[in-house]
């Protein structure tokens, strides 16, 4: 007779930094490991094993964890040592070796491209025997080791099609720490994209540290025929906008150097490609664009946005800024600002300029004043939130599709996005969770709309 080993139940609690790159990551580490018994804690204090995905995007990020550390070794003396800790994502990739010198109650490190290999790790620990610390980059490897079906709750959900980044803006560590670009082949990303639909999935977000410079490798049966060897993320978007029960499809992040016309036309003649379009420029002033290496200048920005306007009139426009990069002086920063009245964004994300050793930028001179950072920085999101919430006001008397994602604040309340992934919450019976119904936008903040559901209008 066979017996079956029973696999012990254990607690995996998951905490994660930054994008949603990490957000993707940490839900895969928790896929591959359920079979190895461990369920999801929301309680860190009874987990046996914590796993914390870490951002080292800003300084800030950064030092958060190094905090929330402090706490977790607290937690693991409590557990008399049986608790384990592991430390992945960009941090554990640029300061693996720092982390468990600065914190010796780490018991396990690794980056982005190798946390396929936790499962052999966790086991090395117990054994205690070979290495410790894994940041590898082979990230198509990490895509072949990793459970083939996903294991997602929920309308919404995140797959990611390209990883890594060859641009060196001399601000960022992601080339550091994310390694090149790697695109994966459109039969993986087509398989993944079906079994999140067969979840209840109806609406996934593509991810990628650039997205638009997505390459993947055509379906076998479009090279037999000739029909190219490579494809881009048009090609992908309207290829996945094919499957059905796939209502909803977005992108995120992409760079305008990468940007090309089919791309944009998607916009307007793929209805499952939703009206949302996130585009960082960083800068509105030549200089500094060229001191960032980013490539393109305003102009090049502005033409992007407007040929986006033409094709889909109601495109909600988004983007990513860095105040206080060094050489910025306050004419440059103006040039900045007059981008933001010009192009007018639904949603803007403004940082300070931070400095991250081995960059190139953190050796530059003419490095900016905390206090005026400080001070360009509201002025600047001072304006977004203006447009935020102008874009959001414009929305009122409107009827919108609504994909609900769960329930609201108040009792009888559900939640949802709209096509411009903007918070909407309307009065509806649970039973309406996961549909993506027709509603009355009714009034709107900078943050959310409420809505009123059209009944008889539910489309789907
Ligand atoms: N300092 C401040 N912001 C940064 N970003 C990237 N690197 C830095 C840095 N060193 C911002 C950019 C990017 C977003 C993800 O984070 O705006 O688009
Ligand atoms: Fe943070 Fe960038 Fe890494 Fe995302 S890719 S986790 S934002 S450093």
């Amino acid at each position: 007779m066979m017996t079956m080993t029973k696999i012990p139940k254990k607690k995996l609690f998951i905490k994660t930094y930054g994008c949603q790159m990490n957000v993707y990551d940490s839900e895969r580490m928790g896929e591959l490991l359920r079979p190895l018994g461990y369920d999801m804690t929301e309680r860190a204090h009874e987990a046996d094993l914590v796993l914390l995905n870490t951002c080292h995007i800003r300084e800030k990020a950064t030092e958060k964890m190094y905090s929330e550390l402090g706490k977790i070794k607290s937690m693991k003396s409590q557990s008399g040592g049986k608790m384990t800790i592991a430390v992945a994502g960009c941090v554990a990739q640029a300061e693996g070796e720092e982390i468990m010198r600065r914190q010796p109650a780490v018991d396990l490190v690794l980056g982005p491209q190798a946390y396929h290999k936790l499962p052999e790790m966790i086991a090395r620990v117990s054994r205690k025997v070979g290495d410790r610390l894994e940041t590898d980059f082979d990230t198509l490897e990490k895509f072949d080791a990793l459970p083939k079906k996903r294991h997602v709750t929920g309308p919404t959900a995140f797959l990611s099609i390209q990883e890594g980044c060859d641009k060196f803006c001399t601000f960022c560590v992601v080339p550091y720490t994310r390694g090149a670009e790697i695109s994966r082949p459109v039969d993986d990303i087509v398989f993944e994209a079906r079994n999140l639909v067969h979840q209840g999935v109806r609406e996934i977000t593509l991810l990628g540290q650039n997205v638009n410079a997505y390459h993947g490798k055509a379906p076998a049966m479009a090279a037999a025929t000739g029909a190219g060897e490579e494809w881009g993320l048009a090609r992908l978007v309207r290829h996945l906008a094919r499957i059905e029960g796939l209502d909803r499809l977005r992108f995120i992040t992409s760079h305008p150097r990468d940007m090309q016309e089919d791309l944009i036309t998607a916009h307007g003649d793929t209805p499952a490609l939703m009206p949302f379009f996130h585009l960082p420029v960083q800068s509105g002033s030549d200089k500094i664009l060229a001191a960032m290496n980013r490539g393109h200048t305003r102009e090049d920005y502005f033409r992007i946005m407007q040929k986006m306007r033409t094709c889909r009139p109601d495109i909600a426009l988004a983007s990513d800024f860095i105040v206080g990069f060094p050489g910025e002086r306050e004419r440059d920063f103006q040039e900045t600002m007059d981008l933001v009245d010009t192009v007018k964004f639904a949603v803007g994300y403004s940082f300070k300029y931070s400095i991250r050793p081995g960059t190139p930028a953190a050796n530059m001179f003419g490095q900016v004043d905390e206090a005026v950072k400080h001070e360009r920085l509201l002025r600047l999101q001072a304006l977004l939130k203006d447009q935020q919430e102008a874009f959001n006001k414009a929305c009122i008397g409107r009827t919108l599709p609504v994909l609900v994602t769960g329930k609201g604040k108040l009792a009888g309340q559900l939640h949802g996005r709209s096509p411009y992934l903007q918070a909407v919450h309307f009065d509806a019976p649970d039973h309406l969770m996961g549909r993506l119904l027709n509603v009355e936008i009714t009034s709107a903040t900078l943050s959310s709309l409420s809505a009123q559901l059209l009944y008889d209008e539910a489309i789907a």
